[in-house]
C-alpha cells in the first residue's frame, strides 16, 4: 500500500501572500509590548490610543486593542483591498474589541481630526517619501496628531550589507521560506528597490509576492527631519544584546557599526 503523504499546508498556488507576510515579519504582540515599554519610559502611564500609520492588514492594530479592554486602534492604509482583507481576517474576529478598531482608507498625509498617544510607522513604510520637503510633511502631520503625552515610533535598517544586492532567505516556522530581495541600490539618489519572494516545500514559488520603492533613509537625516517637523525630543533605540538571538533595544546616542542592523526611533513632542 502506497504511504499517504502529508500535503504542504503552504504551496504558491493557494497560499495567501497576507498571511505569509503576517507570518513573516509581523511579531505584534512583541510590537505592543515594546510600545507599551517606549511610551512608560517617556511618561509612566499606560498608552490607550493608538494610530497605525501604513498599517496594512492592521494586524498591530488589532492586538493593541485585544491587549486592553480601554485600548482604541486607528489604522490608516491607502490600498483598499489591503485594509479590506484586515478587517476580515484580523479585526472582524475580535469580536467585541473590533469596536475598539477603526480602519481608515487614505493618504497618511491627509490631515485628520483625532489626537493619539501613540502613532507608528513600521517596517519602514515611511520611506516611501523619497525628498526632505516629502517626508518632513509626513512628520507634520504626524506631529499634529499627538497628544501632548504622543509619542511617534519608527524603525529604520542600515549597515554595510544594506547597500548590497543580496537575496536573504529564512524558513518560516509555518513551513515555507521568506526570501528578502535587495534588489536595487542606487548611490545618487538613494533609491532602493526591494522584493519579497515566497518559496514552499512542494517546490513552487511566489515571486515578487511585495515591491517596495524607498528611499534609504540614515539616522542623522530621520532625526534631523523630525526635529525640523517640530518634534521636541528624538531617540534612538539602538539593540544592545549580547547575543545575536537575543534583542535589547535601549535609547542610545552612539553605537559600532555593523554590517545589518535594525533601530526604533522615538520622537516626543
Ligand atoms: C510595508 S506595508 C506595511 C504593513 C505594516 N504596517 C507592517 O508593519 O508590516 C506598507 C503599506 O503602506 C501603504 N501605503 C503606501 N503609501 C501610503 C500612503 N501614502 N498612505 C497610506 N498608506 C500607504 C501600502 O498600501 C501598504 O499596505
Amino acid at each position: 500500500m502506497a504511504k499517504t503523504q502529508k500535503k504542504p499546508r503552504f504551496t504558491a498556488r493557494t497560499a495567501d501572500r497576507h498571511q505569509l507576510y503576517q507570518l513573516s515579519v509581523q511579531a505584534p504582540d512583541y510590537e505592543v509590548a515594546f510600545l507599551n515599554r517606549v511610551y512608560r519610559a517617556a511618561y509612566d502611564h499606560r498608552p490607550l490610543t493608538m494610530r497605525e500609520d501604513f498599517c496594512g492588514t492592521a494586524l498591530l492594530s488589532a492586538a493593541w486593542a485585544k491587549s486592553h479592554p480601554e485600548r482604541r486602534a486607528t489604522g490608516v492604509d491607502i490600498h483598499k483591498p489591503t485594509l479590506d482583507w484586515g478587517r476580515k481576517h484580523n479585526v472582524d474576529p475580535l469580536g467585541p474589541a473590533a469596536e475598539r478598531v477603526t480602519l481608515t482608507l487614505g493618504d497618511v498625509r491627509t490631515k485628520r481630526p483625532g489626537k493619539f498617544q501613540i502613532v507608528n510607522a513600521l517596517n519602514f513604510s515611511y520611506w516611501i517619501f523619497e525628498t526632505r520637503a516629502g517626508l518632513r510633511d509626513y512628520f507634520k502631520v504626524v506631529r499634529r496628531s499627538l497628544s501632548r503625552d504622543g509619542l511617534f515610533l519608527c524603525d529604520a535598517y542600515g549597515g554595510w550589507e544594506s547597500h548590497q544586492p543580496m537575496l536573504e532567505p529564512r524558513k518560516i516556522a509555518a513551513g515555507f521560506t521568506y526570501v528578502w530581495d535587495q534588489n536595487q541600490f542606487d548611490p545618487i539618489t538613494a533609491h532602493v528597490v526591494n522584493h519579497i519572494h515566497f518559496e514552499f516545500k512542494d517546490g513552487t514559488k511566489m515571486n515578487k509576492a511585495f515591491t517596495y520603492e524607498w528611499r534609504f533613509w540614515t539616522l542623522p537625516e530621520i532625526r534631523e527631519l523630525l526635529l525640523e517637523a517640530g518634534f521636541g525630543q528624538v531617540l534612538v533605540y539602538w539593540d544592545r544584546a549580547k547575543s545575536e538571538d537575543q534583542e535589547s533595544y535601549r535609547p542610545s546616542t552612539r553605537a559600532e557599526n555593523q554590517p545589518g542592523w535594525l533601530a526604533y526611533i522615538v520622537a516626543l513632542p
